[in-house]
């Protein structure tokens, strides 16, 4: 069975952009008030990104899901010793490597594991050795995964947003090829993969038999729809789509 973390960042950003400057009081919408009904409907984790700009995700919301969550806690950040530092303390059960500047940003959109070697291999060292799940959020490059098993990182998340944008293209067939070849070469080198950015109730008909697939996380789509059926609803359509 292939696993959803839903990503919930969207609701946090619907949030500030009425309430950034309220100091208490009423807010809405609650972002951990909404990954419980997710977790609920049937989500196997949640996953937030706290940006450095704190743009959405506030740090308040990450210690509340790490209080409140039933399921995992996927905490996507930047490889900062600010971010790594906040981690530590929050141990979550996962964290997500994602770049936030230019340039960590491979062509593919992922982080550039090449060019900040060092730097990520610290991040990952002390979240293995603290028991937290790392993965790094790459493009499905050959020179990238290979370097990701090198450093020590258990897990990578294949960037999918280049054939999520390819999709109603021509380059579809073949950014979807680099995909299941970069899965492939990530499964051989002891890697669990993970996938996410793009995806939706579409293109989850093909992303869905990519090969060694464990979980897909997903925002966008599933916090669209939940506009109009609620995210229960929505949650477990795309949960019964990737795994009918
Ligand atoms: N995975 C990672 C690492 C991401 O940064 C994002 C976007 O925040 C997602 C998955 C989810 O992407 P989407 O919102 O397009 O589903």
């Amino acid at each position: 069975m292939i696993l959803l973390g839903v990503n919930i960042d969207h609701c946090a950003t619907l949030r500030q952009a009425r309430y950034r400057d309220a100091v208490g009081g009423f807010v809405e919408p609650d972002p951990v008030a909404l990954a419980e009904r997710a977790e609920r409907a049937g989500a196997d984790g949640i996953t937030v990104h706290l940006r450095e700009d704190r743009r959405h995700i506030q740090d308040r919301d990450v210690w509340r899901l790490k209080e409140t969550c039933a399921t995992r806690v996927n905490l996507e950040m930047a490889c900062t010793p600010a971010m790594t530092e906040l981690a530590l303390k929050l141990k979550p059960h996962a964290v997500c490597i994602v770049p936030e500047n230019r340039s960590e940003v491979t062509t593919e959109g992922g982080l550039d594991v090449v060019a900040g070697r060092e730097k990520v291999r610290a991040c990952v060292l002390a979240m293995n050795a603290a028991g937290i799940e790392a993965s790094l959020f790459i493009g499905p490059d050959e020179a990238q995964i290979e370097l990701a098993a090198e450093i020590g990182a258990p897990v990578v998340e294949l960037h999918t947003g280049a054939y999520a944008n390819a999709y109603a293209g021509p380059s579809r067939a073949a950014e979807f090829q680099r995909l299941r070849i970069g899965a492939v070469r990530a499964h051989d080198l002891g890697l669990k993969v993970n996938a996410g950015h793009g995806i939706n109730y579409v293109n989850i008909a093909e992303v869905r038999t990519l090969p060694h697939l464990n979980e897909l996380n997903i925002g966008h789509s599933i916090l669209s729809r939940a506009l109009f059926t609620g995210i229960e609803e929505a949650v477990r359509e795309m949960k019964a789509r990737m795994n009918p």
